[in-house]
């Protein structure tokens, strides 16, 4: 195996999916992704940038296995990704992250660090570490029901953690976000960076891409337009690539 290879932690090879969305005449066929291509290497801080529908949580959903291709190739650790012990090495952040309000942090962090196989003190002393990591430590016994959106989202970024996953998925992680709340996420996925996880993170906050990502792949209708290194005028260079992704398939 080549040396470029080993450092992969991901890599996608012409993921087609497509969804048939029922209607009156017979149904409409939506091609949420178009021939995706694209690696992440290991430690990289990787961002999938595009607008609303342009298809990055079905990319996400089809990386985790959510979600099953159409055709195409998705292989995880250098393996396939059948085998559900790989699942233990991700961390999964969802769009919307569900949350009972009727529950603590306490309570969910317990029922999640059980479903993935933490047991007893390893189990308490990692709800201890995330609790204090996302500073939700004086809140861990308060119903979720009073909480903001910043808090709730430090909660979804504190189960993905528990278990000390070294793959980081987070699907739009500051989205609904203030600027404090979107400046503790920001220092998450840097911290997280430090510690040799690697993070991939869907987001159409260009400007926020723009200080955290290592590299950077513009999706625009199911395909991946272009993968850079975040620049000055990203957001720019975006729009503009966007437009001409739109004339060439019109022309
Ligand atoms: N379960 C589904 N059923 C039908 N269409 C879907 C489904 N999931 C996504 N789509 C469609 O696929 C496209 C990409 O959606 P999505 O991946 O959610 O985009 P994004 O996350 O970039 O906003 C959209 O047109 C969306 O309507
Ligand atoms: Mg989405």
């Amino acid at each position: 195996m080549a040396r470029s290879e080993k450092d992969e932690i991901l890599r996608l090879k012409e993921v087609y999916k497509s969804f048939l969305q029922p209607s009156i005449f017979g149904g409409t066929l939506t091609k949420a992704l178009n021939g995706v291509s694209f690696s992440v290497k290991k430690n990289e801080v990787f961002s999938l940038i595009g607008l609303n529908g342009s298809g990055k949580t079905t990319c996400i959903k089809t990386i985790l296995g959510l979600t099953s291709a159409d055709s195409g190739e998705v292989s995880l650790f250098n393996s396939d990704g059948s085998d559900p012990r790989l699942r233990s090495r991700l961390g999964y952040l969802p769009e919307i992250p569900y949350f009972k309000g009727d529950f603590t942090p306490l309570e969910m962090l317990s029922f999640w660090g059980r479903l993935s196989g933490l047991r007893g003190n390893y189990l308490r002393e990692r709800i201890d570490t995330v609790l204090g990591y996302t500073s939700l430590t004086q809140h861990a016994r308060k119903k979720l029901k009073g909480f903001s959106r910043g808090m709730l989202q430090r909660l979804g970024i504190a189960q993905t953690l528990l278990s000390d996953a070294e793959f980081l998925i987070l699907d739009e992680p500051m989205g609904g976000l203030d600027p404090r709340g979107m400046a503790d996420i920001r220092r998450f996925i840097q911290e997280i960076k430090e510690e040799g996880r690697t993070i991939l993170f869907s987001s159409h906050i260009i400007s926020e891409v723009e200080k955290l990502a290592d590299r950077v792949a513009m999706i625009h209708q199911g395909r991946i337009i272009k993968i850079t290194s975040p620049h000055e005028n990203l957001e720019e260079d975006f729009l503009r690539r966007i437009e001409k992704a739109e004339k060439d398939l019109n022309d």
